[in-house]
């Protein structure tokens, strides 16, 4: 662990430093060097980006004393699958809110939630708001029966579960050091912001000097572009740095029809990583995200010869859903 973050505490369930390889059949298929960081294979739980985000948040919460966290994200959240197995291993009750309809048969992440352990409630809407105002609500009635509760807002997205890609930040820069291989552009899916936070923080703190982009898959640029600079000064404030906003790049062109709706380019992109890589996306963030990537190698946005790093978050459980 980078020296910055050890006056935080971790759990330390994720396996990390997760591998960097050459996807080598993708940069010859393309005319370019695509890498990726495999934070699919984060391990706990099936992994992906949420461990990272987890061990620091379930840390916070043991330290606080809690017996009981709340989460709440989709139906379908990675989030509340791995909080919910982080929940299991450390002793502590997991409440879930769910938003969207609920389900005839639970499958892929929300079957897992109920393997877990976790207490579940379904929300019927598609509101962000009406989700968590639901499991704030929820957070005060347990509290008021005696709980000692933790509660983390969509996608684990604070400053403390930003730490988390602060930390996959050193590691890149880690890589880079020892193969002396410089990585011009950072491609990943951003959704509720907390991914990227952290990765903003570490280029600053470890002087990055590429592009780290952001494809968005829940709400438009400008939107998503503010959320982000936001926790990464509060995130930076911790840290003892500060963020300037021009370092936060935000895309939404790749987004679709919005939050979870399929869309041409991340199923092309999908067959074309399984196909020629063995490599597992999903529909709704990695999917989107390498397709926004392969369009920017398409149409020449990185210069000729550059290394690019794309940071597989995981979700590919939802394939089962
Ligand atoms: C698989 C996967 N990738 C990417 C993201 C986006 O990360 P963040 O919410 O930190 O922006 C999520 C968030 O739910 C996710 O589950």
């Amino acid at each position: 662990m980078n020296n910055i973050l050890k006056k935080f505490r971790r759990l330390g369930y994720s396996l990390v430093p997760t591998p960097i390889h050459k996807l080598e059949n993708l940069s010859k298929f393309f005319g370019a060097n695509i890498y990726c960081k495999r934070d699919d294979m984060t391990g706990f739980a099936f992994g992906g980006n949420k461990t990272r985000k987890l061990d620091y948040l379930i840390a916070e919460a043991i330290s606080q004393k809690a017996d009981t966290l709340v989460c709440v994200g989709a139906n379908q959240s990675n989030f509340c699958r791995i909080a919910s197995a982080f929940g299991a291993a450390s002793g502590l009750n997991v409440e879930l809110v769910l938003g969207g309809k609920k389900p005839a048969v639970n499958t892929g992440n929300l079957m897992l939630d109920y393997l877990f352990g976790a207490k579940i409630k379904h929300v019927d809407s598609e509101e962000w708001d009406v989700w968590e105002n639901e499991a704030i609500k929820l957070s005060e009635e347990l509290r008021k029966k005696g709980k000692k509760v933790y509660w983390m807002p969509i996608g684990g997205s604070t400053t403390t579960g930003a730490l988390g890609y602060v930390e996959c930040m050193s590691e890149i820069m880690d890589f880079s050091r020892k193969n002396k291989i410089h990585f011009d552009g950072i491609v990943h899916p951003t959704g509720s912001g907390g991914t990227q936070s952290g990765l903003v923080v570490g280029k600053k703190l470890f002087g990055y000097d590429g592009k780290i982009i952001g494809m968005a898959v829940t709400k438009n640029t400008r939107q998503l572009t503010e959320e982000v600079i936001t926790l990464s000064r509060e995130t930076a404030h911790m840290l003892d740095t500060e963020i300037e906003d021009n370092t936060v790049i935000v895309d939404d062109n790749y987004i679709g029809k919005g939050y979870g709706a399929h869309t041409r380019s991340a199923e092309d992109a999908i067959k074309l990583f399984a196909r020629k890589e063995g490599i597992l996306l999903d529909y709704v963030y990695s999917g989107k995200a390498a397709s926004g990537m392969l369009d920017y190698v398409r149409k020449k946005h990185f210069p000729k010869h550059s290394n690019i790093l794309f940071v597989h978050t995981g979700g590919n459980i939802e394939l089962f859903k």
